[in-house]
């Protein structure tokens, strides 16, 4: 397998998920030699590795590729034993269910693995970047002066520290959370652009989203009272979700589990960060209430921000606006026209 062809699958893989067949493009993008040599290293190990880890789950071609080039450690290390299905492709991942190896006690783990586009195409992160150090993929903060150079300059390799970074926040958040007792998967293991965490669902069917479900009267008002639960939990690990709402928290057995943290921004450190709260806790009482459930979600998000001592700050600072998001364009407006 050489460089232009590992490359070449990893665009047609891209082309292959947008469902627009283009002939391939040319490789005019310099990308890191050294970084593509390791991909393709570890692409042929990938091909290897594929006649003796069948997975039941029959991926496309280059998916196939991606999938066992993105699992290939994690298997190695007896995490997992088997691909059973893929459960969602999001924007930013897929996430797959796998059958556990010996080194996991439930017998089923959910894989979520971040697709290669994103080291091209990163949700726009700078909002949630402020205020929060870069971690590399042991989840230490990068100090080297080379690699926040390489960041700064938006180089390939910085791109890919940046998307490393990201990954390493879900992962970090995870345990971080988990430990502190919120509802959340509990985190296995971290591997390149992989995350293994504990699957809500089972064999049959994972989790619905909860704005997919429709809530007994009864249990309303404590999940409710749960996620809020959370989110004061998160707030108490210097934590805010950052893309809070119905569509990131999982609803099992009466039970409620958050997930996708890869945004997650430091309360005192972001100067959008009440913005940004504000956000997550209106969209969650959106959903609430169209359950049932009457709440002020600036009240509720005020009382809560200030009993762990941070202002609130109800001017966006435009750097962190997004000219792209609808909301904060209107917010933007609303800024200038009270001026
Ligand atoms: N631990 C899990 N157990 C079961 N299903 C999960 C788990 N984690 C994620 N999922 C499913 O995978 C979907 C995508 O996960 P997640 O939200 O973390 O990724 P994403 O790429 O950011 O997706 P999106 O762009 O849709 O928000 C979720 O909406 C959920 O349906
Ligand atoms: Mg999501």
């Amino acid at each position: 397998m050489t460089k232009n062809q590992l490359l070449q699958y990893f665009e047609e893989l891209d082309d292959l998920d947008e469902g627009t067949l283009s002939p391939p493009k040319r490789m005019t993008r310099k990308r890191e030699s050294k970084k593509i040599e390791a991909d393709a290293q570890l692409f042929v190990r990938a091909q290897e590795l594929s006649r003796e880890f069948k997975f039941t789950y029959k991926a496309a071609r280059f998916e196939e590729a991606w999938l066992l080039g993105s699992l290939v450690e994690i298997a190695e290390h007896q995490w997992i034993s088997d691909v059973l299905r893929k459960v969602k492709a999001g924007k930013e991942a897929s996430v797959y269910l796998c059958r556990s190896g010996s080194a996991v006690e439930a017998p089923l783990v959910a894989a979520k693995i971040y697709r290669p586009r994103t080291l091209r195409n990163l949700r726009n992160d700078h909002q949630y970047r402020s205020g929060r150090a870069d971690l590399d993929a042991g989840g230490n903060i990068i100090h080297n002066d080379g690699d926040l150079h390489a960041m700064r300059k938006r180089t390939n390799y910085g791109e890919e520290l940046r998307h490393q970074s990201w990954i390493a926040y879900e992962f970090q958040t995870l345990e971080l959370l988990h430990a502190g007792g919120a509802d959340v998967p509990k985190p296995y293991a971290m591997e390149k652009n992989a995350i293994l965490m504990e699957y809500i669902g089972d064999l049959d069917f994972a989790a619905p989203t909860l704005n997919s479900v429709s809530l007994d009267k009864d249990e309303v008002r404590p999940l409710f009272e749960r996620v809020i639960r959370n989110i004061d939990l998160l707030l108490s690990n210097d934590r805010i979700h950052g893309d809070l709402s119905a569509y990131n928290i999982l609803y099992w057995d009466g039970d409620i589990t958050l997930i996708d943290f890869p945004q997650v921004v430091p309360p005192a450190a972001n100067p959008a960060a009440w913005n940004i709260f504000l956000r997550d806790v209106t969209r969650v009482c959106q959903y609430f209430g169209s359950q049932g459930v009457k709440a002020n979600p600036r009240k509720l998000a005020s009382e809560l921000w200030t009993s762990h001592g941070h202002k609130i700050i109800r001017e966006a600072d435009p750097r962190y606006l997004d000219a792209e998001d609808k909301k904060d364009r209107r917010l933007w407006e609303q800024q200038g026209s009270a001026k």
